[in-house]
């Protein structure tokens, strides 16, 4: 089973993006799996880590991305960014602390990543880098 169903309505138009954001769903069920099936704390410590990790990368590119197209809403966008992280980092410390929070925690961040910023901050870069939107 999969935690979160790619909707087509997910999709940037941005291929690398869009890429980039079936891998971070891909390791969010690794993770997901691991805790679900008690794989123990350092498998889930180190699926929690490639999360991160690579979503940390992944903003990254977005940023860089949106920068050379001088983005209109680049610091909404890595204010958002940033806040993501924070709580990322707040939920990764509930999971390494093995506290039972850790999964609730996993869930919100979840759907805040997926549902809010993807549909909500990230589909409206997809016409700035794609070279389709007014400037
Ligand atoms: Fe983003």
């Amino acid at each position: 089973m999969t935690v979160i169903n790619w909707r087509d309505s997910y999709n940037t138009g941005v291929a690398q993006f869009d890429r980039e954001h079936h891998k971070i769903v891909e390791l969010i069920d690794v993770m997901f799996a691991a805790i679900r099936d008690k794989s123990g704390k350092e498998v889930v410590e180190k699926a929690c880590n490639e999360v991160l990790s690579y979503t940390g990368y992944h903003f990254e590119n977005e940023e860089k991305a949106m920068q050379s197209v001088n983005y209109p809403d680049l610091k909404e966008h890595i204010d958002e960014h940033n806040r993501l992280k924070a709580e990322a980092l707040q939920f990764q410390m509930k999971i390494n602390a093995d506290s039972p929070e850790g999964t609730t925690e996993f869930y919100r961040f979840l759907r805040e990543w997926l549902v809010e910023h993807i549909q909500e901050c990230d589909k409206k870069y997809g016409p700035y880098l794609n070279g389709a939107a007014e400037s």
